[in-house]
């Protein structure tokens, strides 16, 4: 069933609900929690409107995962082309075009797929959507905090399962987590490690995965990687969505465009918590995006080449880091993590953040080659001095809204 149509079928009352719920919720993006944590925000107001403060000139910004390529030349071409048609909503069908590019390309049905601008809405919709006091959201740790958020906002119960040794998601921990689980969201490759999760263990959570809940898998940074997509069971009709963005390889985090990918029942349940109308910039961008073949493997190998240099470099001095496979990988830095981040900003190079489990680890982006020269030049200059105490932790600020 088209999923706008099945929204149709939801009641009026819960229908007013779930948008009244939606309406009061912030959905939050990797810049807002990239951005929170550079910044003495008294409350959450700051990180809910603001995605980035002004930066002093030449700021290395390696801290939001990031693709400092942009767009690809065709996508720059088909905004250009399109601009001057803003003055409509999407007159020329680019986001039909855009559905129709990814459908044939992926084997789906064109029902399969929603388009959003970004995945950042999915995400949180689906959070909302599958998730409730007595439907539990299970996520690795550390992993990305914004299902979390949304669980927080739905009351539900947040099971948080280590990764493995090899910094995989641990599906049986997963799957064991919560027998009244909503969503397990499993994050391939995982922000912020950029480790990999096998297809075929992601395969064994769908299979074996508590009764009535759905796996959430985000795939946002799977071009970066060798690992394998599990879009196939999205047209098996399994109980998953996927998610997808145009933020990572494809260069897009500012013109914005993502998919929600699964059966029209599952993608039906997120429309009632919003359904904006797509930019058609995005829309057309990512099409062409999608329709060049060399983008993503000639992508995948400068990234991983930059990847790859920073970490023979980072081996070189001695610094213990996780050997990632996409455009983020983590730092030990043997000390507090929060204190190493400032000390890098005084230096104008802004790297990620820490999460709660690993506090003396940092994530940084993969920048330009330039920008990793000068990200290396301040990190051993602040290796080398002696560890100062942070002033103040990013979970300190960022707060979220409880509804009552
Ligand atoms: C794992 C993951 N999922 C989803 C997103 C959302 O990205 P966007 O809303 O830009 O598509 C991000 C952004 O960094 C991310 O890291």
């Amino acid at each position: 069933m088209n999923p706008r149509k099945a929204a149709t079928s939801i009641s009026r009352r819960s229908f007013m609900r779930m948008a009244s719920v939606a309406a009061s919720l912030p959905v939050f993006t990797e810049a807002h929690f990239a951005w929170a944590d550079q910044q003495a925000a008294p409350n959450n107001t700051v990180m809910a409107r603001k995605t980035r403060p002004a930066m002093p000139p030449g700021a290395v910004l390696i801290n939001a995962n990031e693709n400092p390529l942009g767009p690809c030349k065709a996508a720059c071409e088909a905004i250009a082309a399109i601009a001057p048609k803003g003055g409509r909503y999407d007159i020329d069908g680019e986001t039909e075009k855009l559905t129709k590019t990814f459908a044939a390309q992926n084997g789906l049905k064109e029902n399969y797929i929603a388009v959003y601008a970004g995945s950042s809405e999915p995400l949180h919709y689906s959070v909302l959507a599958f998730t409730s006091p007595t439907k539990g959201f299970v996520t690795a740790d550390p992993s990305y905090e914004a299902g979390m958020r949304a669980a927080s906002i739905s009351k539900a119960k947040i099971s948080k399962v280590p990764l493995t040794s090899t910094y995989a998601h641990d599906v049986k921990a997963l799957v064991a987590a919560d027998p009244k689980a909503g969503i397990i969201y499993i994050c391939n490759p995982n922000n912020p490690t950029g480790t990999i999760t096998s297809k075929a263990d992601i395969l064994w959570a769908l299979e074996n995965k508590p009764a009535g809940s759905i796996l959430l898998v985000d795939e946002a940074y799977i071009h970066l990687s060798d690992a394998e997509s599990v879009v196939d069971m999205v047209a098996a009709d399994k109980d998953l969505i996927i998610l997808r963005t145009f933020s990572k390889i494809y260069g897009m985090a500012g013109i914005r465009c993502g998919f929600a990918l699964g059966r029209p029942d599952l993608l039906a349940k997120l429309v009632p918590f919003g359904q904006n109308a797509m930019p058609i910039t995005g829309s057309a961008a990512a099409n062409v995006s999608l329709l060049d073949a060399e983008l993503v493997p000639t992508r995948k190998k400068i990234i991983g080449d930059t990847r790859n240099d920073t970490f023979a470099w980072l081996k070189a001095n001695g610094y213990k880091f996780i050997p990632s496979q996409s455009n983020c990988f983590m730092i030990n830095t043997g000390r507090n993590g929060q204190s190493v981040i400032a000390a890098m900003r005084e230096k104008n190079v802004y790297i990620g953040r820490t999460w709660p489990i690993w506090p003396n680890v940092v994530r940084v982006s993969v920048g330009t080659p330039d920008d990793m020269a000068k990200f290396k030049v301040a990190f051993k200059q602040v290796m080398d001095a002696p560890a100062v105490a942070a002033n103040h932790s990013p979970f300190d600020v960022v707060s979220f809204p409880e509804l009552s």
